[in-house]
């Protein structure tokens, strides 16, 4: 495995490789989520890229920025043993000048649910991605469904700037008890991790309502939010896979989404109906 810093050395590297390229980008503290993206683009592709990249420009003022947990040795032992052939690991200032080009977020999905906490994030991600996606020309990219609205807002850039890359959506990998893995759960304490649990107890119980013939969105919402007690919930939205919100559930095409703060973490869970 290649260990590179430098996105030119990255990309001269990268054109004189043949075949395929499967490219995981992620902002490192890889745990089995990641590594399950990896594998997948290990057995799709003759060559595996994986960036490690805690993108400023997503964070916002007061955000964790500077907490985001970093493991860089334990992240390059999981890389080589995934069988990576390229990980990227750039600094900022590689990635980014002082008077930029950047990408917005589209008006009404990159400012609804996550975008709506967190205004400005998804420019954030959709600029580093792109510069990202351009840094190593990719056949594939993996990206969590776990980020429903991260990966509905790339495919979306994909498509508006016809960028020529194959964005394939993974499922969403779970610790045993149900909680997805997350590199901020690192964060949570012994009570916080229980208490997380409704998330998923929640989104269960919406799926079972829905097999039981609930279609109505309000009231799967309000059954939910009695659930997430006692944490802190930022939204339960139902959206249909273009993420519009729906009052009426369509099975096969719909989306529930959660987002809770346990202590001072802010969990992201759905599931897909
Ligand atoms: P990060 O949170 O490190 O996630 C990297 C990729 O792993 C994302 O596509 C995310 O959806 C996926 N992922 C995270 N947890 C997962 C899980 N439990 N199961 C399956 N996939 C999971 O998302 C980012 O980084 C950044 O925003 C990034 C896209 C790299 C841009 O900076």
């Amino acid at each position: 495995m290649r260990v590179v810093h430098s996105p030119l050395a990255l990309q001269k590297l990268l054109k004189e490789e043949q075949g395929s390229i499967g490219f995981v980008p992620t902002m490192g503290a890889l745990h089995l989520g990641h590594r399950t993206l990896i594998d997948a683009a290990k057995k799709a592709n003759d060559i595996v890229v994986v960036s490690i990249f805690v993108n400023p420009t997503q964070f916002l003022e007061g955000e964790d920025l500077d907490a985001y947990p970093r493991k860089e040795e334990a992240d390059k032992k999981v890389c080589e043993l995934s069988g990576v052939d390229y990980l990227f690991y750039p600094d900022a200032a590689s990635m980014y000048g002082n008077d930029e080009v950047s990408l917005n977020a589209p008006n009404v999905r990159g400012y609804i649910m996550e975008g709506s906490s967190r205004p400005g994030h998804f420019s954030g991600v959709l600029t580093v991605v792109n510069k990202l996606l351009n840094i190593v020309t990719p056949t594939r990219a993996y990206f969590g469904k776990k980020d429903a609205q991260q990966l509905m807002l790339i495919e979306t850039m994909v498509a508006n700037l016809f960028m020529n890359v194959e964005i394939v959506p993974m499922d969403t990998v779970r610790e045993k008890e149900g909680l997805a893995m997350s590199s901020r759960n690192a964060y949570l304490s012994e009570q916080e991790r229980t208490e997380s649990l409704n998330i998923i107890k929640s989104l269960h119980i919406a799926t079972q309502l829905v097999m039981k013939g609930e279609l109505s969105a309000s009231q799967i919402k309000d059954e939910m939010i009695g659930i997430l007690e006692p944490l802190e919930v930022e939204y339960v939205t139902i959206v249909n896979r273009s993420f519009e919100p729906i009052e009426v559930v369509e099975i096969g095409n719909t989306i529930i989404l959660v987002e809770a703060i346990s202590g001072t973490t802010r969990l992201l869970d759905n599931i897909w109906i």
